[in-house]
């Protein structure tokens, strides 16, 4: 039974429970992180708890949490559940005597929530993408538990027997339901840049700098869907898929219909630089 964290306590998952009136069950009103922790080591968490904050100033949610106290959690997550997971944590805004849209940010307590989920292997035998146009709000760079419109998309992409839904905002590619999205032409590596529309993955500019560090180009410019149509390679970048190759867009092989020469080359890199 995996050990789970709630407001102070490690307790076992399933004893859990949480009030129909938080406010994260009632409106979606909450913010969360997920940390993959390789060799029992949290990869990319100064990354992770920066973007956590952001979140939190997004939504005007004091964090309740320092980072040597969020440290502290985790440690005692890899501690419980062992050398390899995916930390799953959320705040939300808290609990309310009566439903209703407005707060009074005094008088309610975050709820702190963290569980393990577990790390599999990501599939880098080449994933399947359709487009989609992204009818999200404008404020994806705050990682909200309000993931509906993410999950509908994703919906969408498993009914035509694709992987990934890669959503296009006014024509342009933004990032796909639960991953950023990379393009590969003539050997320069292409990602959209930071935006507001965008969450800025810890994945991606992980995989910008070790690109850039090895001699690779890469940039974070827009992509148009005729650039995602005639890519080389598309990639998508989550914590949990690391660099996962897109060999399948719309029905139609990418590149050659399987996982190309730079991306061979960014996987050895990534695998080489995660604590494994
Ligand atoms: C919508 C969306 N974009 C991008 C990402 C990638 O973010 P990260 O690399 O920080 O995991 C995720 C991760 O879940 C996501 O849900």
């Amino acid at each position: 039974m995996k050990t789970a964290y709630l407001d102070g306590v490690f307790l076992p998952l399933e004893e859990v429970k949480i009030s129909p009136l938080d406010r994260g069950f009632l409106f979606g009103d909450g913010v969360y992180e997920v940390i993959p922790v390789y060799n029992a080591q949290c990869f990319g968490n100064a990354g992770h708890l920066k973007r956590l904050q952001q979140s939190c100033d997004g939504i005007a949610l004091k964090n309740p949490l320092s980072d040597d106290q969020w440290q502290a959690v985790f440690q005692q997550m890899i501690a419980a559940n062992g050398a390899r997971q995916l930390i799953y944590l959320q705040l939300t805004r808290g609990i309310q005597t009566q439903r209703g849209h407005s707060f009074d940010a005094t008088q309610i307590k975050p709820t702190i929530f963290a569980m393990s989920m577990p790390f599999r292997e990501p599939n880098h035998s080449g994933l399947s993408a359709i487009t989609s146009i992204d009818n999200r709000w404008h404020d994806c760079y705050i990682k909200s538990i309000n993931l509906l419109p993410n999950v509908l998309q994703l919906r969408k992409a498993h009914a035509q027997d694709a992987d990934e839904a890669i959503m296009l905002r006014d024509g342009f590619v933004t990032e796909a339901a639960a991953s950023n999205v990379f393009i590969v032409k003539n050997d320069i590596v292409q990602t959209p840049p930071d935006n507001p529309n965008i969450l800025p993955g810890i994945t991606k500019h992980f995989i910008l700098n070790l690109a850039r560090d090895n001699n690779i180009t890469a940039k974070e410019a827009a992509i148009s869907k005729q650039m995602l149509a005639d890519a080389d390679e598309i990639w998508l970048s989550s914590s949990s898929k690391e660099i996962a190759p897109v060999i399948n867009l719309n029905g139609k092989a990418v590149g050659l219909g399987k996982p190309g020469p730079l991306w061979q080359t960014m996987q050895h890199l990534y695998q080489q630089n995660t604590p494994k």
